[in-house]
């Protein structure tokens, strides 16, 4: 990758310096689904498909940027950053060097290349890969001393401020804080996290992530309605339970007052309750080494996203049920934001090959839509390519 990135940045900027690569992988969740924004517990792990930049400082005040992917240029200028109305790509950096700004760094003109091989608008979180990259390189062209966390919310606010979504930290945290074997167990409100090693493949089981082709616009979707939500029966809540400050603090022992609430509010509710509740037993069972009742905590988590939080789709649906269906399958869900994207399911490592050709195949009867399968392994967070 290194080598394609600086041969690349070469043929795009032929009189730039001795350019820096940088790497930042995209990510699966593994559960604690539209917990994150609530100050609950997510389990991403970062995978090995990302996005790769190679840049140099130009010695001017304009940042001229190269997509590999699209194969179309943008510049714009550190002076005054705006939104580009026509090339959202590239908005993501303009957000990234604008956090530096607005964190009291002052970032340099910079050519840069871009190039990905993570799925875009599939739910593995294509647009955190490019954001953390983007900080990754800013902050080493630059020797900018942020540390790796406040360049996770830099780029957080980044999407928030600059694209438009309101997203929660976790996809940020997973591509820039991700390690090799492992997923990482985040608190999402104290930014605490545990190292879980993913043991998987001992067990002689892989993560199948299935690209419904579905693509999810999160930018329209009804994901910043889903945070207003659950703002609302946080609020709703705590007049019975005044210490708390978000749904992160409420626990199913709280059911009964939940099922009081408006009902759409209660759906929205008893999802986050019971999602937190789910990353705990999961990441307890998986430390245990029970494959069965972590793959059951995935089942349970698609329910409830499809049927409490109403965030999956019928082609999501139709995936985990095609999954569940195929024998010796532990467990299956949609992973992301929703609307679309990717499923995820635990599946026997020898069932994998006839697993991915029934389900497909089955998938394009119903459907017409050509799903496309991966297996990723887990993965270290963003570096420097050295
Ligand atoms: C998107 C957001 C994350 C998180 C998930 C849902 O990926 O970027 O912050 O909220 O959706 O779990």
């Amino acid at each position: 990758m290194k080598n394609k990135l600086l041969k690349e940045f070469q043929a795009a900027f032929p009189r730039s310096g001795e350019p820096l690569a940088v790497w930042a992988p995209g990510r699966v969740n593994l559960l604690g689904e539209h917990t994150d924004y609530n100050g609950g517990f997510v389990f991403p792990m970062a995978i090995d498909a990302g996005i790769g930049m190679a840049g140099a400082l130009n010695g001017s005040t304009a940042v001229n940027l190269y997509s590999l992917n699209y194969d179309v240029g943008d510049s714009f200028s550190l002076q005054e950053i705006k939104p580009s109305p026509k090339k959202k790509w590239s908005n993501y950096i303009r957000g990234v060097c604008k956090e530096f700004q607005s964190a009291g760094f002052t970032p340099q003109g910079m050519d840069i290349v871009i190039f990905g091989n993570v799925p875009q608008g599939a739910g593995l979180s294509s647009s955190a890969a490019l954001e953390v990259a983007s900080a990754v390189l800013v902050a080493s062209l630059h020797g900018f001393a942020a540390d790796a966390v406040e360049m996770v919310k830099m780029a957080q606010r980044a999407e928030n401020d600059f694209v438009g979504v309101a997203s929660g930290i976790m996809d940020q945290f997973a591509s820039m804080m991700g390690q090799k074997d492992h997923a990482l167990f985040l608190d999402c409100r104290s930014l605490e996290y545990e190292l879980i090693p993913t043991p998987f493949e001992q067990k002689g089981y892989a993560v199948a992530v299935i690209n419904s082709g579905v693509r999810r616009g999160l930018v329209d979707s009804a994901y910043n309605d889903r945070r207003r939500e659950c703002e609302e029966a946080a609020a709703l809540l705590k007049r019975e339970l005044p210490e708390i400050t978000a749904l992160r603090d409420v626990t199913v022992e709280h059911l009964d007052l939940i099922g009081a609430l408006p009902e759409v509010l209660a759906a929205r509710a008893r999802h986050v309750v019971t999602e937190n509740n789910r990353v705990l037993t999961g990441i307890e069972a998986l430390k245990a080494g029970d494959l069965a009742t972590f793959g059951e905590a995935l089942t349970a988590s698609h329910r409830s996203l499809q049927k409490d939080y109403e965030v999956s789709c019928p082609e999501l649906d139709l995936l985990v049920d095609l999954s569940l269906r195929h024998s010796g399958v532990l467990g299956s869900r949609m992973t992301g934001a929703g609307f679309g994207g990717c499923t995820i399911s635990l599946v026997p490592r020898q069932e994998l090959a006839e697993f991915e050709e029934k389900v497909t195949a089955e998938y394009f009867a119903q459907t017409k839509l050509q799903p496309e399968v991966y297996v990723f392994s887990a993965s270290p967070g963003a570096r420097l390519l050295t």
